[in-house]
């Protein structure tokens, strides 16, 4: 991640243990290394433990900061409820959860088995519950409060799209976990809230979602009004903000960070950005002389 300065003052998240699932790699490991630099403590948890250990000895050295490495595969309960014990063990405290990780892979729905759909719903789906299950009950037991839930959802999770259709399903499941549970855990000072990102460059996302040629074949800047990619430092800081207890009084809100680019899918007449501009002289000829 680039070394910018964040939107947050520095030490702005000073006293807060926060876990990021899926966080060694990717915008998992941009979202843990910007909570670090803000003053959080962090762990770091997915199934590879080798990678977790590599990225948080990087992330340490560069920041400063501490960062648990935890192998917990989230479709799995017991292992997520051993994290949440390690990290209790760690840091004797938690403060926020960051449900990032995610399994996707292209293809149309009638090639896939069921075990293709258990195993992507598994993770997005049942891994976002059994994380928020875990540290939901711990903190009620505790009687804790000002702790923070933040999904890592998608744009297609309220359009639902072709081809990704088990990880659409699953995101959408989140979403709907995300506005239940702002209601139904607010008055135990659980604040839970989502963000839905566009297209942001990552090489777990790229490989699967765009394999080989089709990364030309489909520039996903194309698709965006503003005519890029996001850059992950803008969605850090969105994340950080919301993870934040400067964001104290949103709860139960999916955040898009997307450069408009759902809205120019759904717009029904956002084609004709295709018409070149010296047509729209005899386009509106034609239009204002329709009369009767
Ligand atoms: C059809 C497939 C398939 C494919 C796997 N399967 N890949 N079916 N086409 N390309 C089927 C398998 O055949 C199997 O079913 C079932 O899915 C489980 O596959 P496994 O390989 O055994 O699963 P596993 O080892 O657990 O790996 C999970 C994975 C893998 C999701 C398949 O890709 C992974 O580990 N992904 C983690 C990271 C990731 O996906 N990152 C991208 C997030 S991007 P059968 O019936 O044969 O046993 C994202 C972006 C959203 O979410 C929006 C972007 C704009
Ligand atoms: P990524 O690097 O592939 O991240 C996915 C992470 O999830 C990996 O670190 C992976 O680590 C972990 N993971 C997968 N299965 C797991 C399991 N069963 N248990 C625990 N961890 C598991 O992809 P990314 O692009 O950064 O995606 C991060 C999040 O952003 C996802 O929720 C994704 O849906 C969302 N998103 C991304 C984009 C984008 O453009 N990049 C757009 C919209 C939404 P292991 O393999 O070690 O388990």
């Amino acid at each position: 991640m680039e070394k910018k300065a964040s939107m947050l003052h520095d030490g702005a998240l000073e006293g807060q243990v926060i876990v990021v699932t899926g966080g060694g790699t990717g915008l998992g490991r941009s979202m843990a290394e910007a909570f670090l630099r803000l003053g959080a403590k962090v762990c770091i948890t997915s199934r590879k433990l080798d990678v977790l250990k590599a990225t948080a000895a990087e992330m340490e050295k560069a920041t400063g900061g501490t960062v648990l490495p935890v192998a917990c595969d989230v479709r799995n309960w017991q292992e997520v409820d051993r994290m949440l014990e390690e990290v209790i063990a760690a840091f004797g405290q938690v403060d926020g959860l960051v449900n990032n990780a995610a399994g996707n892979f292209i293809s149309p729905t009638e090639r896939l088995s069921t075990k293709a759909f258990e195993t992507i719903i598994g993770i997005v789906l049942m891994g976002t519950v059994n994380c928020t299950l875990a540290f939901g009950k711990h903190w009620i037991a505790k009687g804790e409060k000002d702790k923070k839930v933040l999904n890592i959802t998608t744009t297609y999770a309220w359009t639902g799209s072709g081809y990704v259709v088990p990880s659409a399903c699953a995101k959408a499941g989140v979403l709907a976990l995300t506005r239940s549970l702002a209601v139904e855990w607010a008055k135990y000072g659980i604040r839970t809230n989502a963000i839905a990102p566009g297209p942001f460059p990552t090489k777990g996302a790229w490989q699967r979602l765009l394999p080989g040629e089709l990364v030309e074949k489909f520039d996903m800047a194309k698709r965006v009004p503003l005519g890029r990619v996001g850059e992950h430092r803008e969605l850090t800081d969105l994340a950080s903000y919301l993870i934040s207890s400067y964001s104290g009084y949103i709860n139960g809100e999916v955040v898009t960070i997307d450069g408009g680019e759902w809205l120019k899918g759904a717009g029904q007449f956002n084609m004709l950005e295709m018409i070149e501009p010296k047509m729209w002289d005899s386009i509106e000829r034609m239009v204002r002389g329709v009369r009767g």
